[in-house]
């Protein structure tokens, strides 16, 4: 069923962007999804003309996928994405990034919007993902497995590549952004975590916590493609924060953080292509 459902999604995306292969995929996460409107000669192909594919309805997120070619090489953007909470189920969740993966794509850059906790962390910092908690205790691996798509105990020992991290690392002194490095903490929401949820986190090792990217990650390991997480700190998390959370709160950080992020994006993905 989801080994079908890829395979007409990525069939229709290749119809309508008139490529057959994309060798690099970016989701982007809540407030950056005005990324694409810089990447020339892209194609728009919105989620809800992609069978299968699952239409967001939060607000910041839109849902189309944009096809360009960077330096003769085609590059997929996942402006939008859905999330667990909304009552999506994880298979729907991933079947953007699976079909990313099936279409040619063996680098998948997953962004997100997510809470600081790390010591010297500030709103606005991007940092990279070094490693995750799945503190929702849910994978989209759960049934039975396709062989097809990936083994049934995939390792994930190095979900988000050293090597990846490297690059992006490159990426951010071309453009003066200082990128760190941390652990990202999936907690299921909407509801943000609650601040003895938040020490929980950090006595695990925390630095980050966040609503997505988790079960991306996990679906994209699972089929063998290589993973770099971003995450934009828009907020420090609950209590540790003065001030209650509010998804307005995460908008305009992203908003203001726009332009380092695009920037940093637009040194990163020749790095990504060129591999
Ligand atoms: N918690 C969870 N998800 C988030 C947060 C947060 O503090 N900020 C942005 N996304």
């Amino acid at each position: 069923m989801t080994y079908q459902a890829i395979h007409q999604a990525k069939a229709a995306i290749a119809g309508a962007t008139g490529r057959d292969e994309h060798r690099v995929a970016i989701v982007l996460g809540s407030g950056l999804s005005s990324y694409p409107g810089g990447l020339s000669g892209a194609v728009e192909v919105p989620y809800s003309e992609i069978p299968g594919f699952p239409v967001p309805k939060v607000e910041g997120h839109s849902g189309s996928l944009f096809s360009a070619e960077v330096d003769g090489v085609a590059v997929m953007v996942l402006a939008g994405r859905v999330h667990a909470y909304e009552g999506w189920d994880l298979t729907d969740v991933v079947l953007t990034v699976r079909t990313a993966v099936a279409s040619g794509c063996s680098t998948i850059a997953l962004t997100n919007a997510a809470g600081g906790l790390g010591a010297d962390m500030a709103p606005g910092d991007l940092v990279l993902i070094s490693d995750h908690l799945n503190l929702a205790a849910r994978t989209p691996l759960m049934g039975p497995n396709d062989d097809r798509l990936g083994p049934r105990f995939p390792d994930m020992s190095d979900v988000y590549s050293k090597t990846l991290r490297d690059l992006a690392r490159q990426a951010g002194e071309e453009v003066g952004i200082a990128l760190t490095e941390g652990v990202y903490a999936w907690f299921l929401g909407p509801s943000y975590e609650s601040p003895a949820e938040v020490r929980m986190a950090k006595v695990m090792g925390a630095d980050l916590v966040g609503m997505s990217t988790v079960p991306e990650a996990i679906a994209a390991r699972h089929m063998g493609a290589e993973v770099l997480g971003i995450s934009l700190v828009t907020n420090m998390a609950a209590g540790i924060s003065p001030t209650p959370l509010s998804h307005e709160e995460v908008t305009t950080s992203a908003d203001e953080a726009r332009d380092r992020f695009t920037s940093l994006i637009d040194a990163l993905l020749p790095r990504l292509l060129a591999r």
